[in-house]
């Protein structure tokens, strides 16, 4: 949930959906936002916070997670007796939590909600912050599936980045997840990063490829306003990430990944067979998602609402009785039909080609960025070098 929020209209003190609007015609997810960490990376601007920057309370954590407690029992209270089918811890870093903090979470969704079967239960977490044992704690908690967030195996890189970890750490917790059972092991990667050469970035790719995982997300370094990192390349005292350089890396490790048995489906992830993250899916289909926490957003039968930033109002309306909600919008067709563009252009899936203007669409497969054999089948699926211009054609098919 980055950078600023949206202006909308106001949400009423319990929370309540306007009428007509209910959740159970699609598939129904949780996102929980854990909005702490040891400290800030400099490109980072998500809603996350030290201790310190909080006052330097570590009570502020238990009360943080009595408040997702609370929140989890109005959730329930306004979309009924869902089935659940996926559930994301994210951040910040959620293993900064007491495994033990993370357990009463989920025994709180579970007092309220039925679990599919083959629920996914995701959490991220820095390779720093977790151990064999706090990882058997998790997967005994629920959790079966584990995101490191790894970024680059070059120290230098790490170091511009802000990271706290230490590179050798990577295989060892990732060795340890799959010691405590866990099947579904994801890397988060980094490219671009100020100084990171075409070698450097290989040999990262190449090294995580030897651990066992079945999930890679690879992004391209976003220079965020306000951030630290923002700030020096403002100032000349970092470059700017280099266009040409990043479409080279992005190609190099396409190919790496692919070569290692795992296929893209979505420009910036790769699953081998079965290991496809099913939260992502859900924000990408537009089904209805409660997102719990500071700052997370909500999309429940095309309204969205977000909820107060600072950790610190958020449980405060959560005592109070009230929603923690800040504001919410209601989706025109327009902009439902704009975001199932946007979300869908980027799959492996595509969209049909009903839904982008001919013209557009004829000039991208004339262009090679269209898969030509899925064109004939009447989607719009991109090929690689599509995959490299999708902000692009995504303008080129919502222009027209
Ligand atoms: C917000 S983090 C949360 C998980 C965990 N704290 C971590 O850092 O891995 C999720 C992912 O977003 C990525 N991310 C955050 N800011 C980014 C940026 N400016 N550009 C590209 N990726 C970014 C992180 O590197 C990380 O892999
Ligand atoms: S550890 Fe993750 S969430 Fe925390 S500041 Fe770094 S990238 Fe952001």
């Amino acid at each position: 949930m980055p950078g600023e929020l949206p202006v909308g209209e106001p949400v009423p003190r319990d929370g309540s959906l306007p009428e007509g609007v209910s959740a159970g015609k699609m598939p129904f997810a949780l996102y929980i936002h854990i909005p702490f960490c040891a400290r800030r990376c400099g490109y980072c601007d998500f809603n996350t916070y030290t201790i310190a920057e909080l006052g330097g309370d570590e009570s502020i954590e238990k009360q943080y997670v009595d408040a997702l407690v609370k929140e989890i029992a109005l959730a329930r209270s306004i979309v009924g007796d869902q089935q659940v089918k996926t559930i994301f811890f994210g951040g910040g870093t959620p293993t900064l939590l007491p495994s033990s903090e993370i357990a009463r979470i989920l025994d709180a969704v579970q007092l309220q909600f039925r679990l599919s079967d083959d629920v996914e239960i995701t959490t991220e977490a820095n390779p720093d912050s977790v151990s064999a044992g706090s990882l058997g704690e998790l997967r005994a908690a629920g959790i079966n599936r584990i995101s490191f967030g790894v970024q680059s195996t070059t120290p230098h890189v790490l170091q511009t980045l802000d990271r706290t970890h230490n590179p050798a750490q990577v295989p060892i917790v990732v060795h340890a997840a799959r010691d405590a059972g866990f099947t579904h092991i994801s890397v988060d990667l980094i490219y671009g990063t100020p100084g990171e050469t075409i070698v450097e970035w290989e040999e990262s790719v190449r090294s995580l490829l030897s651990l066992p995982i079945d999930h890679i997300s690879a992004y391209s370094l976003i220079v965020e306003e306000g951030t630290k990192l923002g700030a020096q390349v403002r100032r000349g005292v970092l470059a700017m990430p280099d266009e040409d350089l990043n479409a080279d890396k992005y190609i190099v490790a396409d190919d790496l990944f692919t070569a290692a048995g795992f296929a893209w489906y979505e420009v910036s992830n790769w699953a081998k067979p079965g290991g496809a993250c099913k939260h992502n899916e859900m924000y990408w289909k537009n089904n209805d998602w409660w997102g719990l926490g500071a700052g997370a957003h909500s999309h429940i039968d095309g309204v969205r609402w977000w909820n107060k930033k600072l950790p610190a109002a958020y449980i405060k309306e959560l005592q109070d009785g009230s929603s923690p909600a800040l504001a919410r919008e209601i989706l025109t067709d327009e902009e439902r039909s704009f975001e199932e563009l946007m979300l869908g252009i980027r799959t492996r899936e595509g969209l049909p080609l009903s839904v982008v203007a001919h013209g557009a669409a004829a000039a991208a497969l004339a262009d090679g960025n269209l898969d030509v054999d899925q064109y004939e089948m009447g989607r719009v699926v991109l090929t690689r070098s599509g995959r490299l211009i999708a902000d692009a054609l995504l303008r080129a098919f919502s222009d027209a």
